[in-house]
């Protein structure tokens, strides 16, 4: 059987998760549901990043030790993620045992080997991202990639050599053109991190403790970036007693994470791979953010919007929905409660919702509930609609295998549109007043086919309420696979439910505006 090994980067428990947090654990998520009902033998990983200065302080601020605050929001994260029906398998803690002492043995690796050195360190550090930077790489004296001060500081400290991997990594980009997804990404990094010279990366800090230390030289702690990228291997047991996971997965398919943290995942992660002879992952998938109509989510805006609050209302399939709906490859998405109503008005009610409602309730009138069976011979409108479908189908998965999921869900929904259009030009009502029997047939036969293809490319993405939807019409377990999208005559003996429940109830704009803006 094949594998799929998909990642989340791991999350800094600094605060409550929002959507954009949640965007890239649905995203992952959905990749791995895609997989599996190609057959795929898939894992997902996600989990914490417990370690740093900046955890430290939350604690600290928290009135607790750095431990059980971090115990507290692992126990958070994990119910969020059960209540999104995020189908991982391992939930990983930097502060687990088995991790650290991976870590450590990674650091003592490198050291041994040369890669790592002893130095001092004096450079611009920017405390929130816990990043040294050069001169040249602040954007208008301030820290590239979140935007604060830096203050200038100096330690002792030990170096990972970059330089002895630059060109290695270049030439691993050129004859890798699909590694990182999207291309722009890669020249990002070439031009503005590679090609002014790459700097030897500062690997220890001494200015706090709540991190995991030098076996040799513990008054240093390990790096927060070392230890949190090292996750993705040490998940597999790399590096302890038990490593058979890490045989089987290892290397990870697909690898997603946000624009901010690219410069880690672009450069960083990929040379302490090859610095360990490992193979690199498939691909890294790089997506943009969410953002609000007046920037950036962010506390001290007041606009941050938690999955809870859309989850509690319309449901986590609504949710899961809008996000992957709204975030293209290449530019930011934009939430606004006026964009969610209408995505849950207009795509979920009136186009989802009422081609099943219509349809199920056409086969309890015309048929009594019974779909009548394909009759071999489809008239030209039918034949339009099949090769319509079928050349969906087909963009659909490559897109699915492309990990394209906002183009997935644009393809679904014109899909959508052109089966109501269908509907329109069989006009059921009318064969059945004039007793056209086998057109009447043939067009409930072929709108339930639709309906049912639809419900099996949405499993990956919005799992309760396709099955919801295929169960509503009929559809057992055995008729919901990817392999049977392409068939037209499966239906057989298939009966749908009395009367069909609303899968979206209709909401008032105005009384959710209140809702969303509150
Ligand atoms: N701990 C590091 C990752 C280490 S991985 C070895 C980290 N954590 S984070 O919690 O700050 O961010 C986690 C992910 O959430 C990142 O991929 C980041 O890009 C993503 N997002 C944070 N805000 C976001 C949006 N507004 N929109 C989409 N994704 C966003 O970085």
């Amino acid at each position: 059987m094949e594998k799929f090994y998909v990642t989340t980067p791991i999350y800094y428990p600094s605060g409550k998760f929002h959507i954009g947090t949640a965007y890239t654990t649905i995203l992952a998520d959905t990749l791995k549901k895609y997989k599996q009902l190609r057959g795929y033998d898939s894992y997902m990983l996600t989990g914490l990043d417990e370690h740093g200065q900046k955890i430290e302080t939350v604690a600290l601020n928290n009135g607790k030790t750095p431990q059980e605050y971090v115990d507290e929001m692992a126990k958070q994260s994990k119910e969020l993620w059960a209540k999104m029906n995020i189908n991982y398998d391992y939930f990983i803690r930097t502060t687990e045992l088995r991790h650290e002492k991976a870590v450590q043995k990674i650091f003592e690796y490198f050291l041994q080997k040369g890669d790592i050195y002893k130095g001092s360190y004096e450079g611009l550090y920017c405390m929130p991202c816990e990043s040294y930077f050069t001169e040249t790489q602040l954007v208008d004296g301030k820290c590239p990639d979140c935007g604060r001060e830096v203050k200038l500081m100096k330690e002792e400290a030990y170096f990972f050599n970059m330089k002895k991997y630059t060109d290695k990594l270049l030439k691993y980009y050129e004859e890798n053109p699909d590694f990182i997804q999207p291309e722009f990404r890669k020249t990002e990094m070439i031009n503005n991190f590679i090609k002014p010279g790459l700097e030897d990366l500062c690997v220890t800090r001494t200015s706090f403790d709540w991190g995991i230390k030098v076996l040799s030289d513990p008054k240093h702690v390990i790096y927060v970036w070392l230890d949190a990228l090292t996750n993705y291997l040490t998940a597999l047991g790399y590096m302890s007693d038990d490593d058979t996971l890490f045989k089987k997965y290892w290397p990870a398919d697909v690898q997603i994470l946000g624009k901010d943290i690219a410069r880690f995942h672009l450069i960083y992660w990929p040379i302490f791979l090859m610095a360990l002879d490992l193979p690199l992952p498939k691909k890294i998938l790089v997506h943009n953010w969410i953002m609000m109509k007046d920037g950036k989510m962010s506390k001290s805006k007041g606009n941050v919007v938690y999955p809870e609050k859309l989850i509690d209302r319309y449901g986590l399939d609504a949710t899961r929905y809008f996000l992957l709906r709204e975030m293209s490859v290449t530019q930011d998405g934009l939430y606004s409660p006026e964009g969610f109503i209408e995505r849950y008005n207009s795509d979920l009610c009136n186009d989802l919702g009422n081609l099943v409602n219509r349809t199920i309730s056409m086969v309890n009138k015309y048929f009594n509930g019974q779909v009548p069976e394909y009759n071999g011979t489809p008239n030209e409108v039918d034949k339009d609609l099949e090769n319509f479908t079928n050349t969906q189908v087909k963009k659909i998965e490559k897109l699915m295998d492309n990990y394209d999921i906002i183009m997935v869900l644009q393809e679904i929904w014109s899909l959508i549109s052109r089966t109501n259009k269908y509907i329109d030009e069989t006009r059921p009502w009318e064969l059945a007043k004039i007793d056209d029997k086998e057109k009447l047939k043939s067009s409930i036969y072929h709108l339930i086919e639709n309906i049912r293809k639809i419900g099996i490319m949405l499993l990956p993405i919005m799992e309760d309420t396709s099955r919801n939807l295929l169960k509503q019409i009929g559809i057992s377990e055995g008729l919901q696979k990817w392999e049977t999208l392409y068939e037209y005559d499966q239906l057989k003996n298939i009966k749908v439910i009395e009367k069909g429940e609303p899968l979206f109830m209709r909401k008032d704009i105005e009384e959710e505006l209140q809702y969303l803006r509150s």
